[in-house]
């Protein structure tokens, strides 16, 4: 979690590294600071609460003509959010200014070594621990002023994860940077240089960007950039982004949440449009293009198991995941929380694919999960959102969804854009292993270059969830059911509304609804209930019986050309959708509305929920 800009030799440096701030407040809001090197010590501003508590101290001007600075955007880790323990934190010299991102495993050891020295600290923070060994070997004789090593002896001693960006009060042309398992980019530009958490504050100063590894340090001044891993310069890459930071914002909507919601049409349309060719003879196959993940189509055989590894969001669209691959491939595919994966000994050998699923790519548990499996011997693959995130560099191929920055912390298009990277994946492998009949795979081909305009639909019927919204809107709980795909998005629902709106809701397989939740069902329950025409749907209409028998009030996610099941229920939301993957993808859509709009009539902050982080980089 929690946000990091610096930048050097660039006026107006304090504002910079606040807009940035802003930027990055999907990645923590809990507290915020900035400093900058002034006089010989740190002229250093921080508060409780958003980047906006801290603008207000600052609505002085007292940064104006500053060309460096150094400012975070918090979500806790040590100690409470309060000001004492926001970020940048000095070192007791006040020499030196560090802004850090993740968690020093063995600060307390470090702090004891420090105390040994007669240092006191100010904070509960492990940060404050990595600025005092700083200082303390910027201090030392042997490396007086030498800042780059200074870092390089402390960060040696760090375990835990870290992203760093550190200054020196008398050298204030200069920032070192550092990571071990939080994301870090570098952002080059003419006479200047930046340091971020990821590339959306760059981006409006300039898209030349590296990526830094683990246990890399860069040291950047106003006119140069070094790369350093083990005491010694390294070769490095600079990518070019070619997404506008316009892309970032709102767009007109009052919330990214409803911004990013709209764009799953455009998102699903131009992941297939770029990525399937059907030719127009009746006979002649697909062609998939494997951008990103061109491996060779042996890779894809001799699989016994399909682990897919994930947390939150991402893993419901594994559980979609599942039965897509399943069906596609006939592997055995299962979906696993990484978090528990990882420490319960799971049972790998390299005939398992390991496929990770993550929109921000930085997810630790599915970070550690996916190098444990890697340490196994499995083969790994990754469906992920942001380039060059931690999670993509541990895989052998990636399927990148292309969504665009997602802001909104509840994921909405990421999610979509998952079960539809999964998908593609399925058939692709389905059509290497000749698991699927080659006819079925251009009629399914065909129905996913079809998928833009049947969101359009789904999106058409806004309104009307709307106004459900505000019927339901007080409701204390809800129960969201389904069968078969339709379980794993009952489960998305009720994430949604617990997320965003702060209603308790529990999401489950219908079949389950007599082994307990039918016991809460009364007048006062509301339960969607996603009831598609397919298999499960008499199963479907018995459960809705059962409900409406207890009085509970029931909203069903239908087909459109579903005309008896509005005798049954109280309110219908209609999805237009026939094939059984799409109707996975446009159940999403009302579900996600549905949660938003319930949040907004609530007041809620639909697009930073309390207590939540869009990228969780901590355990
Ligand atoms: C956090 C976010 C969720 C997300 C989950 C997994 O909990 O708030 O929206 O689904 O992390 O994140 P990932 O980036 O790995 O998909």
């Amino acid at each position: 979690m929690c946000g990091i800009v610096a930048v050097v030799g660039m006026p107006g440096a304090v504002g910079i590294v606040l807009e940035g701030l802003r930027s990055l407040e999907y990645r923590g809001y809990d507290s915020a600071g900035i400093a900058w090197p002034e006089d010989g010590s740190f002229a250093l501003y921080r508060a409780a609460g958003r980047v906006a508590d801290l603008d207000k101290l600052l609505a002085d001007g007292p940064g104006d003509g500053r060309e460096a600075a150094i400012g975070h955007t918090r979500w806790a880790t040590h100690g409470p959010p309060v000001e004492k323990n926001a970020h940048p934190q000095l070192s007791h010299d006040g020499v030196i200014s560090v802004v850090h991102n993740g968690i020093i495993d063995n600060f307390a050891t470090l702090r004891d070594d420090l105390v040994r020295d007669g240092i006191e600290f100010h904070s509960d923070t492990d940060t404050e621990i990595v600025a005092c060994l700083i200082a303390r070997e910027y201090a030392k004789p042997e490396t007086a002023g030498d800042l780059v090593a200074a870092v390089e002896a402390t960060v040696n001693r760090l375990e835990g994860t870290f992203a760093l960006a550190i200054m020196a009060a008398d050298q204030p042309g200069l920032v070192v940077a550092a990571r071990r398992g939080s994301p870090l980019a570098v952002g080059l530009g003419a006479g200047f240089g930046m340091v971020a958490s990821d590339a959306v504050p760059i981006i409006p100063h300039t898209r030349r960007v590296v990526f830094l590894d683990d246990d890399q340090v860069a040291v950047i001044t106003s006119g140069s950039c070094e790369i350093r891993k083990d005491s010694r310069p390294v070769d490095y890459a600079c990518t070019e982004i070619t997404w506008s930071a316009e892309a970032a914002q709102k767009d007109g909507y009052d919330h990214f949440m409803r911004k990013e919601i709209y764009e799953q049409p455009t998102v699903l349309e131009n992941m297939f449009r770029n990525r399937l060719r059907l030719p127009p003879a009746v006979d002649a196959d697909p062609e998939f293009v494997m951008d990103g993940i061109d491996l060779p189509d042996d890779y894809f055989k001799g699989i016994s198991r399909i682990v897919m590894l994930a947390q939150g969001t991402a893993y419901h669209a594994c559980m979609v995941g599942r039965n897509i691959l399943e069906r596609t491939t006939k592997i055995p595919s299962y979906p696993e929380y990484a978090a528990d994966f990882r420490y319960r000994d799971p049972i790998l050998d390299p005939s398992v694919l390991v496929i990770a699923v993550t929109q921000s790519g930085e997810t630790m548990d599915t970070l550690h999960a996916v190098r444990l499996a890697r340490e196994a011997g499995c083969k790994v693959i990754a469906v992920a959102n942001v380039v060059g995130s931690s999670i993509t560099r541990e895989a052998a191929g990636v399927f990148y969804l292309n969504c665009g920055p997602e802001i909104g912390v509840a994921s909405t298009k990421a999610f979509t854009a998952m079960i539809a990277g999964l998908y593609f994946l399925a058939l692709r492998m389905g059509q290497i292993r000749e698991s699927i009949d080659r006819s079925e795979l251009r009629r399914r081909v065909h129905d996913l270059l079809g998928i833009g305009h049947r969101l359009q639909a789904v999106l058409a019927t806004d309104n009307h969830i709307r106004k459900l919204a505000k019927k339901y809107m007080n409701a204390a709980n809800f129960l969201f059911l389904g069968r078969g795909t339709g379980w794993p998005l009952a489960m998305e629902g009720a994430l949604k509304m617990k997320e965003v709106s702060y209603i308790h809701a529990e999401g489950y397989d219908a079949a389950e609804m007599k082994h307990g939740p039918i016991a809460l069902i009364d007048e006062n329950m509301p339960v969607l209930v996603i009831a598609l025409k397919g298999r499960r749907y008499d199963k479907l209409l018995g459960n809705i019986q059962e409900i409406k028998a207890r009085k509970g009030k029931v909203i069903a996610i239908a087909s459109h050309d579903d005309t008896e099941i509005g005798k049954l229920v109280d309110d219908v939301i209609p999805i237009y959708a026939e094939s059984g993957i799409m109707n996975s993808i446009c159940c999403a859509v009302p579900l996600q509305l549905l949660s938003y709009h319930v949040a907004v009539f609530r007041g809620c902050d639909v697009d930073k929920p309390k207590n939540l982080a869009k990228s969780v980089t901590v355990e």
